[in-house]
């Protein structure tokens, strides 16, 4: 079984990951959350300049964690796209040189691809098709019926923001720091989610695409209204909280009712990965749905957010699929910022 260290620096996160047999054996992750905390969002030319000072640090940490020396190594794998092109420049380049300097073949990884097959990490178990992906997270919130490896077929997706972009900016709105999903979810279990009713967006839209940016701008008028006098009280946050986590959960699993039963003739298993991924609340209602066999999700934390053991495991499954990638001379690769999954092969 081949060794594999893989990169990743799509966004605002430095990661390496060694990777054999489906298991991850180390996933350093750095954040920069920090970082970007005072621009309230990810500022590209600081997440190029931290992923330069932390990736050669972050691929040690991930050799010597997985007790794996460079030697041992048999191809590195790295996040092509989609991502901000300043900080996948870095991952490739990073990748690249190790490749030449190791001669080790390089194997380029599709960042979207990689959240959906993070649910297989450390699994021993085979997948079933077709499976129903749903990636959902700060960038990205889309439906995947997925036929097989490297068969995508995207069903449906957001036509503005992610579903993690309005967590967090219903979040900065409450005073609850960046990223604010886990907060928003912690803070939920205490609140009414019936208290504020918010729109169920793209109604009526004919298609299974989600829209979140309609039910921010409620949520934007609505806290303005109730904070004219005085601020909100814990409860009243708790409550917004509460009732904002419902609604956006309530517009993807309304089209998600829908889909399942237009597109699949039998009950299917949800892939659920990206950031969201990791709430319990979404995990609970994907799993209560009629039409849906099981919720398989990341087993861990790390392996939800952005990360690059996932990135690995893709890297794998391409190898299983095609061995000739061994010994394919190094070729320089391109970083592609808007990558589509459904463009993988
Ligand atoms: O996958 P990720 O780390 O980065 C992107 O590729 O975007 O996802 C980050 C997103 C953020 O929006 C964050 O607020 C959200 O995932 N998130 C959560 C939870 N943990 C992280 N959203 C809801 N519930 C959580 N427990
Ligand atoms: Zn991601």
């Amino acid at each position: 079984m081949p060794k594999i260290l893989a990169i990743d620096t799509s966004c605002d996160d430095t990661s390496a990951a060694v990777v054999r047999d489906g298991h991850v054996l180390s996933n350093v992750i750095v954040s920069q959350t920090e970082l970007h905390a005072p621009y309230g969002g990810v500022f590209p030319t600081v997440a190029k300049q931290a992923h330069k000072g932390a990736i050669q640090s972050v691929i040690s940490q991930a050799l010597s964690q997985a007790k794996v020396r460079v030697a041992d190594l048999d191809a590195i794998a790295v996040t092509q796209g989609p991502g901000l092109a300043p900080s996948l420049e870095v991952g490739i380049a990073a990748a690249q040189v190790f490749a030449q300097n190791h001669q080790l073949p390089l194997i380029p990884v599709n960042h979207l691809e990689g959240h959906l097959w993070s649910v297989w990490a450390n699994s021993d178990e085979q997948p079933t098709f077709p499976a129903l992906g749903l990636v959902i997270s700060g960038g990205h919130t889309f439906f995947v019926k997925v036929a097989g490896f490297g068969e995508y077929q995207v069903l449906g997706e957001t036509i503005d923001d992610a579903a993690g972009e309005a967590l967090d900016k219903v979040g900065r709105l409450l005073g609850l720091g960046y990223p604010a999903g886990a907060k928003i979810e912690e803070l939920a279990k205490q609140g009414d989610a019936s208290r504020y009713p918010f729109p169920l967006p793209m109604k009526t839209s004919g298609n299974y695409n989600l829209s979140f940016a309609g039910m921010k701008t409620s949520a934007k008028n609505l806290h303005t209204k109730l904070t004219a006098e005085r601020p909100l009280s814990q409860s009243e946050v708790a409550n917004f909280c509460a009732s904002f986590q419902k609604a956006v959960f309530r517009a993807i699993t309304y089209k998600l009712e829908k889909l399942l039963i237009n597109e699949f003739t039998e009950p299917v298993e949800i892939w659920l990965g990206g950031g969201v991924a990791a709430n319990q609340t979404l995990r609970q209602t994907l799993t209560n749905l009629v039409s849906v066999t099981s919720v398989r999700v990341p087993p861990t934390i790390d392996l939800c957010r952005d990360n690059a053991g996932m990135i690995g495991l893709v890297a794998e499954n391409k190898l299983k699929h095609n061995p000739g990638l061994l010994s394919a001379p190094l070729q320089a690769i391109e970083r592609k910022p808007n990558w589509p999954i459904t463009n993988v092969v």
